[in-house]
């Protein structure tokens, strides 16, 4: 495996590949990210996962500053099934101030968009630099970032971008919690009480696929139920599992396949989950 930190580089090292299936990654990793590496394998034969904290997607009062930074422990956890790391520099990826972004579909002011103003702009515009940089026949994102993965795709098809967007299932610890590097910011009595997030969302699926079509209430009885137990919600969505649009009320026998989408706070952290709800077999994305 190849650790590479310029562009330059990487490109050369890429030059006779044809088949590159790219995971890009913020660093930290854990089993949801091995998990999208080791998918990725399906779909080119030579992997390329890149770990880049991206300034331009957290605000000015967000953890940029405090993201886990952990570069020797992810390159030891990619050995063997990475072929290459491409981890460039903060200046490597914007030698001067970036003045040409992405302007994501509107849906990214919803959601996460609306408490983080500009992030999902930020998330998009490296997302672009990292595919072109790269040149991936197949780039896997997770699906524990829904809105993330939508807009990518969104992103890929309105720019004609020649690329495959994989989404990869989340991956849980034992008691359900969405793995994710923002976990270990809870202490030990908030990580017995995150999975509760989960929960809420599982009870809400339960509901649905029982009939209940009421979403407003369902979503309303949700945020009560959190807060009750000392979280602070920022929003629980029943939207179609498609465009993210919200889902629409009792009758509407055409919509069959919805996506639960959930973020709040607990202490300090601000955790996100979703769950997907299809009264058969979900579709293919
Ligand atoms: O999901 C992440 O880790 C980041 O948002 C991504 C896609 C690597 C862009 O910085």
């Amino acid at each position: 495996m190849q650790i590479i930190s310029t562009i330059d580089e990487l490109r050369a090292r890429l030059a006779d590949e044809r088949a590159v299936a790219f995971v890009p990654t913020m660093g930290n990793l854990h089993e949801g990210h091995l998990n999208l590496v080791k998918l990725a394998r399906e779909h080119g034969d030579c992997v390329v996962a890149s770990i880049f904290v991206n300034p331009l997607q957290f605000g000015p009062s967000e953890d940029f500053d405090r993201y886990p930074r952990t570069l020797e422990a992810d390159c030891a956890k990619l050995q063997g099934l990475a072929d290459v790391v491409f981890a460039p520099a903060v200046n490597e990826m914007y030698p001067a101030q970036q003045t040409v972004f992405v302007e994501p579909p509107p849906i990214a002011d919803e959601l996460c968009g609306a408490s983080r103003p500009g992030h999902f702009r930020g998330m998009a515009t490296v997302v672009l630099k990292l595919l072109n940089i790269v040149q991936p026949q197949a780039a896997l994102f997770g699906k524990k970032d829904y809105q993330q993965l939508h807009i990518i795709r969104r992103m890929v098809s309105e720019l004609n971008l020649p690329v495959r967007i994989v989404g990869g299932e989340t991956v849980r610890a034992d008691d359900g919690l969405a793995l994710s590097s923002r976990n270990q910011y809870l202490s030990a009595g908030e990580r017995g009480e995150a999975v509760f997030l989960y929960r809420t969302l599982q009870g809400m699926k339960q509901a649905i696929l029982q009939g209940e079509r009421d979403f407003e209430r369902l979503q309303g009885r949700a945020v009560e139920a959190l807060a009750a137990r000392g979280w602070l919600p920022d929003y629980v969505a029943v939207r179609n599992r498609f465009d993210l649009q919200p889902a629409r009320h009792q009758g509407d026998l055409a919509q069959r396949e919805w996506v639960i989408l959930a973020a709040a706070r607990l202490g300090n952290t601000r955790l996100l989950d979703n769950i997907e709800v299809c009264l058969v077999d979900c579709l293919a994305d």
